[in-house]
C-alpha cells in the first residue's frame, strides 16, 4: 500500500526520493509525489505511474524532502490527492500512510476555522493542523497534532523554514536510515539498502526529528532510545538481475530460501511452545494463510497436534475460545487483519509466536516469539518464496516436535525445488491461457495447495481461478464444467491416489480438459488426462513444495502469454496495511 520516503542530507533530496519511491513501487500505488525544501516548498505529484520525464522536467532542487505513493482509500486516484498536501500558507508539507479516522470531524473543524481544502483525503487535515500548532518548531507543532488524530499514520512532514524532516508512526510501520551525514525514513527498509545498513524502528506513540548528522526520537514528549539495527539484507536483493519480472527471479531463488529457512530454523526453544498447549491456532491472510493449512496438515498428521487456521479478517471480529498458542503468519509483517487478530488472542491471554519475513517489522514486536523465514525481500506482488519459506518453516518445526523424523528429507527440499524449473509445462499453458475458468483440486496437503495455486493464477493472470477440495467439486461446482474449463489436479501416490483418479475421471466425463501433476512413470494417470505433468517419486513433504512450484510458474508463463502486468496486478498492494 502507500509507500514513504524522507531524506535530510548533503546529497540533492528529489534524486534519492524518487530512487526510494522506485523501490517502494512494488507495494502497489496509483500516484506518486514528492516535496522539497529549497529558497521555496516545492511540490510535485501526479496521477499514474512514477516517469523519468516528469522528474526531468521539472528537477526540485533542495538537500531535504519527503515522497509518497499513494494507495487510494480516501477519494479517487488523481493529481489533486496525490501527496504531499500542504497547508494554506504552503510553509508546510506532509506525506502520510495509514487512516485518520476522525479526519471528516477535525476537517470540519478546520473549514469553520478558515482552513481551504483542495482534495477529497482525510491526509489533508494533517498539514493544516501542523500549520496552527506551528510556532517555528515544526517537532512540537507535530506533536501537538498527532495528540488529536484518531486512527493510523506513518508521517513525515517538513517545513519550509525548518531544517529537519520530523516522522510520527502508529500503526503503520516507520523506519529510519543512518547515514553518513544524512539521514532518511522509509516505510519499509527497500528505499534505505543503497544508502545504509543501519535503520531504527520506530515503536507506536514514537516521533523523530531527522537532521542531516543528529536524529532524535521523543515518546509523550521525552527523548527516548531505540536500538540501531544491522539490516541483514543488501541492496542487490531488491534488484531484478537479469530476470525479466521479479516473480520469476523469486520463484528461482526458491531452492536457495528453502534451504536457508530450513537451516536457520532450527531453535529448539519453540518446541515446548507447542507442547505446553491444548492446539495450535493459525491467523493469517492470503498466501499466508494458505501456507497455515498446509501447517495443519503436517503438524496434525505427524505430531498430533490439533491445529485450527483462521483468516486474519475474521478472527478479530469472531475470535473463538480457545487457550491456543496462536500462530500469526504474514510475510511482511505489517497486515493490518493479522496484527488485529494477534494483538485480539494476546488480549486473550494467548501465547503468540510470529512467522515472518521482515526484521523489525510490527508482528516481531507484538508476538511473544518469532521465527524468521530467510526470503529475502519480495517485491513481486504475488507471494511464491516467502510462500516456501514459510512452508519451510514449518516443515522444521514439524520435524523439531516429531524428533526430526524430516531431517533427511529436508535437507533435499532445494534440490527438489530445482527441478520443478526443468519441467516443461508448455501444454498445460495452452490448456489454461484462454479459459475463462480454472479450477485447481488436491486432497489433503494438497488442497491448500490447490488454493494456493488458484489465487496465482487469478491475480496475475486475471482468469477466474477456484482452489477446491477434490471431492467438493460434485457438490456444486461441477455445473461449471464445460470444455472451456479446465481442471488442474494433484494426483500423487498416497491414501487418497484411487480416489483421486475416480474424481478425475467424472471430471473428465463432463468435458473438462483435464492437468494431471502426478509422480513420474504414472501411467494410469498419464492416460486418463489431457496433459500431464510428471514430478520425480519423492516423498509427501517434498511434493508439497514442487507441486507449489509448478503452479507459480503455470500462473506466471500463463499471465505472460498474456502479457499481463505480472509483478504489478491490478488493484492489488504488497502489504495489507489498512483493514
Ligand atoms: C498473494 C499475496 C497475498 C498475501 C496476503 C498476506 O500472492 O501475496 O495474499 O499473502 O496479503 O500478506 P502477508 O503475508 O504479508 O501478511
Amino acid at each position: 500500500m502507500c509507500g514513504i520516503v524522507g531524506y535530510v542530507g548533503r546529497r540533492e533530496a528529489a534524486p534519492l526520493l524518487v530512487q526510494g519511491l522506485r523501490r517502494l513501487e512494488y507495494r502497489g500505488y496509483d500516484s506518486f509525489g514528492i516535496a522539497t525544501r529549497d529558497k521555496d516548498l516545492l511540490v510535485l505529484k501526479h496521477k499514474g505511474k512514477i516517469s523519468d520525464t516528469v522528474f526531468v522536467s521539472n528537477p526540485l532542487p533542495g538537500g531535504l524532502g519527503i515522497g509518497h505513493t499513494r494507495w487510494a482509500t480516501h477519494g479517487v486516484p488523481n493529481d489533486v490527492n496525490a501527496h504531499p498536501h500542504v497547508d494554506c500558507t504552503h510553509n508546510i508539507a506532509v506525506v502520510h500512510n495509514g487512516v485518520i479516522e476522525n479526519y471528516s470531524e477535525l476537517r470540519k473543524q478546520l473549514t469553520a476555522r478558515g482552513h481551504h481544502f483542495s482534495s477529497q483525503t482525510d491526509t489533508e487535515v494533517i498539514p493544516h493542523l501542523i500549520e496552527e500548532n506551528y510556532e517555528g518548531d515544526l517537532l512540537e507543532a507535530v506533536r501537538r497534532t498527532v495528540a488529536v488524530l484518531h486512527g493510523s499514520y506513518a508521517l513525515l512532514a517538513i517545513a519550509q523554514d525548518d531544517d529537519r524532516v520530523i516522522a510520527a508512526r502508529e500503526k503503520s510501520p516507520l523506519v529510519l536510515g543512518i547515514g553518513d551525514g544524512e539521514m532518511l525514513a522509509a516505510s519499509d527498509m527497500t528505499p534505505l539498502l543503497e544508502h545504509t545498513e543501519r535503520v531504527v524502528f520506530l515503536e507506536d506513540g514514537d516521533i523523530a526529528s531527522l537532521s542531516a548528522d543528529h536524529y532524535e526520537i521523543l515518546r509523550a514528549g521525552i527523548p527516548v532510545t531505540r536500538p540501531v539495527e544491522i539490516v541483514d539484507w543488501g541492496v542487490e536483493d531488491v534488484k531484478k538481475g537479469a530476470f525479466e519480472h521479479y516473480m520469476l527471479k523469486e520463484i528461482y531463488e526458491q531452492p536457495q530460501v528453502f534451504y536457508e529457512t530450513v537451516r536457520t530454523a532450527t531453535d529448539e526453544s519453540i518446541v515446548p511452545l507447542f507442547k505446553k498447549v491444548p492446539g495450535v491456532t493459525v491467523v493469517a491472510c492470503g498466501t499466508s494463510y494458505h501456507a497455515g493449512l498446509v501447517f495443519k496438515y503436517l503438524l496434525e498428521g505427524m505430531c498430533s497436534i490439533p491445529v485450527r487456521v483462521e483468516l486474519a479478517s475474521e478472527f478479530k471480529y469472531f475470535t473463538p475460545p480457545i487457550r491456543d498458542l496462536v500462530v500469526a503468519v504474514t510475510q511482511s509483517g505489517e497486515t493490518a487483519d493479522t496484527l488485529a487478530a494477534l494483538r485480539k488472542a494476546k488480549a486473550h491471554n494467548c501465547m503468540t509466536l510470529a512467522v515472518t519475513n521482515v526484521q523489525g517489522s510490527t508482528v516481531t514486536r507484538i508476538a511473544d516469539q518469532t521465527i524468521f523465514t530467510r526470503a529475502g525481500p519480495e517485491i513481486g506482488v504475488a507471494a511464491t518464496k516467502s510462500f516456501t519459506a514459510q512452508l519451510a518453516v514449518f516443515m522444521q518445526v514439524a520435524n523439531l516436535l516429531c524428533d526430526r523424523e524430516l531431517d533427511e528429507v529436508l535437507s533435499r527440499g532445494h534440490l527438489a525445488i530445482s527441478e520443478v524449473f526443468l519441467m516443461d509445462l508448455g501444454k498445460a499453458v495452452t490448456l489454461c491461457k484462454d479459459a475463462g475458468l480454472i479450477f485447481f483440486v488436491g486432497r489433503g496437503p494438497f488442497y491448500p495447495v490447490a488454493l494456493e495455486g488458484a489465487l496465482k493464477m487469478k491475480e496475475i493472470s486475471y482468469i477466474p481461478a477456484e482452489g477446491y477440495a477434490a471431492g467438493e467439486l460434485k457438490h456444486g461446482p461441477f455445473a461449471l464444467l464445460t470444455p472451456e474449463t479446465p481442471v488442474v489436479a494433484i494426483c500423487t501416490p498416497g491414501n487418497t491416489y484411487d480416489v483421486m483418479i475416480s474424481n478425475i475421471k467424472e471430471m473428465k466425463a463432463r468435458g473438462a480438459p483435464m492437468v494431471g501433476i502426478g509422480e513420474e512413470g504414472d501411467s494410469e494417470l498419464e492416460e486418463i488426462v489431457d496433459v500431464f505433468v510428471p514430478l520425480p517419486r519423492s516423498p509427501l513433504a517434498i511434493r508439497i513444495l514442487t507441486t507449489s512450484v509448478v503452479f507459480q510458474l503455470l500462473s506466471y508463463y500463463t499471465a505472460k502469454a498474456l502479457e499481463r502486468e505480472i509483478d504489478k496486478p491490478r488493484n492489488l498492494a504488497k502489504s495489507v496495511t489498512v483493514e
